[in-house]
């Protein structure tokens, strides 16, 4: 056969051209038309310049399947390789849906299983820019083993390496499934959409017709289902939250997290001498707290419009990356239900792994009681945020700003479960329950049989609030280590947050532990 080319380094120029390319203008007008970015151009926006490394650029399939043999794609559909971001190593994949829909099947998978496979050996992050219909139906079992092999891995390196997806596109099966198994997904409104299988398909089996916005669309996934941690509004927005978690977490979990500089100016904060409102029923919004209490603009929330009554996010205390959990008074009191345990712990379980410092505010009325909550297993998914903090070894301070009621109390860092530093605001309300509830049970017999039952009722809460509608209790028997003024909160979180930084706890040697799943 005659060579087409004149030198094999023409040979080598022409195919990284070709791939360079990804199919030519057609795809990557197919992309832009649809207001997405191609698979190359979400690396640059990802990488600091000129730091792309690629692998496997010249990979193809290997199936003759259904025409497969007649078209290969260089890559396979799937740019991989590694480079830096902000400084600091990264391996990156990032699906080309132009190819055959970004679906992944043996080549594929063992581009991305490459890099997996370096970044745990290497100790840096994985970033996953997915965009793809799932497994080729056109290679059969092998996509699901390609598959399969990723699963394996993102659960492997799980707790060792930092894992973010991004879903940039409409991903289905195990496009999804790979994310799920992540620590962070971000999604871009209007076009991505993560669902197991896409309308049609739902149509066909339970005969329900929904879009695919309805279906698993980025607000789906944020307010109803808490399956994506983020959304944004454009992809370019979403790779640069992508890079904002990415500078709160350390490579590894063997490292802590990068410390930024900090000068120590004036911390007190007045604004937080005001906050809590005279009435103990009147809701106020916690973010206000943790603004002012975290170093200025820091706070960056995660899961934001899921399970509002609790609030999670990173910030800087001081320069240092710390985990805050919050309750939200703002928001159905601040009651703890499923969602907001299954959130909280899933985010305490996160900063853990890696060596991100937890503070928490605490305000809480209690777990959510009734059936439905009963019925879907409070219990259970209560426990998990129980489990969670319990078995956390970073440093953990808590802030009781106001309520602090029942298991609740016991459940949000307290002492008892091995909170470092518990402080509480003069505000505090530290009880089984609250003075109105408890005053009618313990004091049933004596206020119904009363002249004047609600003089008596109130009479009882008021001794009962007395009694218990303050810190000092806690503080008298060292379960509150100080009570401080709230505008002296950030600086002493700052100092007690440096005290903790050499801290080592090791939990009892186990295989692993069985959290209440
Ligand atoms: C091969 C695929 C593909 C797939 C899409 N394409 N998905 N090719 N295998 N899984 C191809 C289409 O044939 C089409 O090719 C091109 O990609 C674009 O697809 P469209 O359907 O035109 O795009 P769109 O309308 O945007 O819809 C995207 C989609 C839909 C929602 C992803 O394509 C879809 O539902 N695909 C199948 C999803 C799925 O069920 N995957 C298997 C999951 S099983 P042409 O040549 O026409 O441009 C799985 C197992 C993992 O992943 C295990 C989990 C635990």
């Amino acid at each position: 056969m005659q060579n087409q080319f004149n030198s094999p380094v023409e040979r080598l120029e022409n195919m990284r051209e070709e791939a360079l390319k990804g199919g030519g203008e057609k795809r990557i007008k197919a992309q832009h038309s649809k207001g997405k970015l191609t698979a190359r151009e979400r690396i640059s926006l990802l990488l600091d310049p000129g730091t792309f490394e690629e692998l496997g650029m010249l990979v193809t399939h290997r199936s003759t399947n259904f025409g497969l043999d007649k078209q290969k794609f260089l890559g396979d559909g799937v740019v991989t390789g590694y480079g830096k971001v902000n400084g600091r190593l990264v391996y990156v994949f990032s699906q080309d849906f132009t190819v055959l829909g970004g679906s992944l099947a043996e080549a594929h998978a063992e581009k991305i299983c490459k890099i997996m496979d370096l970044a745990l050996e290497n100790g840096a992050p994985v970033v996953g820019l997915n965009d793809s219909g799932g497994a080729r139906i056109q290679e059969g079992v092998v996509s699901l083993g390609g598959y399969a092999d990723i699963f394996y891995r993102n659960v492997q390196a799980s707790g060792v390496v930092p894992q973010l997806s991004l879903i940039l596109g409409p991903c289905a099966g195990g496009a999804v499934y790979s994310p799920a198994l992540t620590d962070f997904t971000f999604m871009v409104e209007g076009s991505s959409y993560m669902f197991v299988t896409g309308p049609n398909v739902v149509k066909t089996v339970t005969h329900e017709e929904v879009t695919s916005e309805e279906l698993g669309g980025a607000k789906t996934h944020a307010t109803k289902s808490g399956v994506t941690h983020f959304t944004a509004p454009h992809e370019a927005a979403a790779i640069e939250q992508a890079k904002t978690v990415l500078g709160f977490l350390p490579q590894n979990c063997e490292e802590d997290p990068q410390a930024l500089e900090y000068t120590a100016s004036d911390e007190k904060r007045p604004a937080l001498d005001t906050l809590i409102p005279e009435n103990a029923q009147q809701p106020y919004d916690i973010r206000e707290a943790i603004n002012e209490i975290v170093d200025s603009e820091t706070f960056f929330e995660v899961q934001r419009d899921y399970a509002e009554n609790i609030v999670v996010g990173f910030a800087r205390l001081g320069g240092k990356s710390v985990g805050v959990v919050s309750n939200q008074p703002a928001f159905l009191a601040g009651v703890l239900d499923i969602h907001a345990s299954i959130k909280a712990a899933r985010f305490v379980r996160t900063c853990d792994a890696f060596n991100v410092p937890l503070l928490v505010l605490e305000d809480v009325p209690g777990f959510l009681p009734g059936t439905d909550q009963e019925w879907n297993g409070i219990i259970t998914h209560g426990a998990k945020l129980l489990y969670a903090f319990s078995e956390a070894t970073v440093p953990r301070v808590t802030v009781i700003t106001r309520k602090a009621y029942g298991g609740a109390y016991d459940v949000m860092n307290s002492r008892n479960i091995g909170a470092d530093i518990v402080y509480s605001w003069p505000t505090a309300e530290i009880a089984v329950m609250g003075a109105k509830g408890a005053a009618e049970i313990i004091f049933r017999k004596e206020i119904s049989g009363a002249d004047d039952p609600s003089a008596k009722l109130a009479e009882k809460e008021a001794e009962y609030a007395e009694l218990f509608a303050h810190p000092y209790n806690a503080a008298a028997r060292g379960y509150v280590d100080e009570v401080i003024n709230p505008s002296d909160t950030r600086d002493k979180l700052i100092k007690a947050f440096d005290m903790l930084k050499n801290k080592v706890r090791n939990n009892p040697r186990k295989k692993h532990g069985n959290l209440p799943l």
